[in-house]
């Protein structure tokens, strides 16, 4: 029996979801909104949901529940659910920052199982790298129905505590903008190199492509593969010698180090 997924707040992130669980076979009617602004409730209605300005109806049919609204307004979004909480229902929150701890604390210390989920943007094309957490061990079926939501929208990988999170935070959940950078200066330096910038976009986004994709296939790790096509006195080497003087890899562990403890400082914030 499918599981009816409930989604609090059906902004960009849960569109994105639930255009995955569609894509992935999902019913429908397996699917309910609740979400008060009107444009949003016009959107998922063209792609066939049901969603309602109001909680109760979600509430009242969810079996797993997904806290998708903003960070700030999640104290007084969970204030107006815990009266309607029920005991067996899997709550799945996609907050940046939000603890379990502060759900659970918002919900009258509900012992329901609790998900921590930190998705990424690339999500909203299918291609998301989400990391799910929980304080409790849960069944083996609410795992595989949790993580089969956020597969539906890329991937998903289970990490052994919510303490990872933050980790996770600066690897994948920032990490699309860093090569966002990388790309954009790819690009820009190409074009002064003389290229056409459709040109210059057409080469990086293949070749980001194309290495992603030789790390995911290849059995040799990425240092390995840069070796194989480092030639001595060649090309690459004189790029690569350009970003070891500049202390590459140092500025990589500075730049997610900061982005750890930012997230660390941020879950510490939140109400
Ligand atoms: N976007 C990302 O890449 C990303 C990545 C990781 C995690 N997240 C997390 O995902 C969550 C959602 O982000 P988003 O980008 O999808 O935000 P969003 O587009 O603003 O969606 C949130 C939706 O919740 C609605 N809402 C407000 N109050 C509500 C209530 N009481 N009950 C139900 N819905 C309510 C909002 O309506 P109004 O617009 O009228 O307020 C909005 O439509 C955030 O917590 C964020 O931290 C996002």
């Amino acid at each position: 029996m499918n599981h009816q997924i409930g989604l609090i707040g059906g902004g960009n992130m849960a569109q994105a979801i639930i255009a995955g669980l569609l894509k992935s076979g999902r019913s429908s009617s397996d699917i309910l909104v609740s979400d008060p602004n009107q444009d949003c409730r016009k959107a998922l209605a063209e792609m066939g949901i049901t969603s309602f300005a109001d909680s109760a109806p979600v509430m009242a049919q969810a079996d797993l529940l997904v806290l998708a609204v903003k960070p700030q307004i999640m104290d007084s979004v969970l204030t107006t659910l815990v009266d309607s909480l029920r005991a067996t229902q899997v709550i799945i929150s996609i907050a940046a920052g939000i603890t379990i701890h502060t759900i659970r604390r918002q919900l009258n210390d509900a012992q329901n199982p609790v998900v921590r989920v930190m998705p990424n943007t690339p999500a909203l094309i299918g291609e998301g790298i989400s990391a799910l957490a929980s304080d409790r061990t849960l069944s083996d079926d609410i795992k595989i129905a949790v993580q089969e939501i956020f597969d539906a929208c890329g991937k998903a990988l289970w990490v052994p505590s919510e303490d990872a999170i933050d980790a996770v935070t600066a690897v994948s959940g920032s990490g699309p903008a860093y090569f966002f950078l990388m790309i954009e200066n790819l690009i820009n330096t190409g074009v002064r190199l003389g290229l056409s910038p459709e040109i210059a976009r057409a080469l990086v986004i293949q070749t980001a492509k194309g290495a992603a994709g030789m790390v995911e296939a290849s059995d040799v790790g990425p240092s390995v593969l840069r070796e194989r096509v480092t030639s001595p006195g060649g090309t690459t080497e004189a790029a690569l010698n350009v970003f070891n003087e500049g202390d590459f890899a140092d500025l990589v562990d500075r730049a997610l180090i900061a982005a750890r403890d930012r997230a660390g400082e941020l879950s510490k914030d939140a109400p």
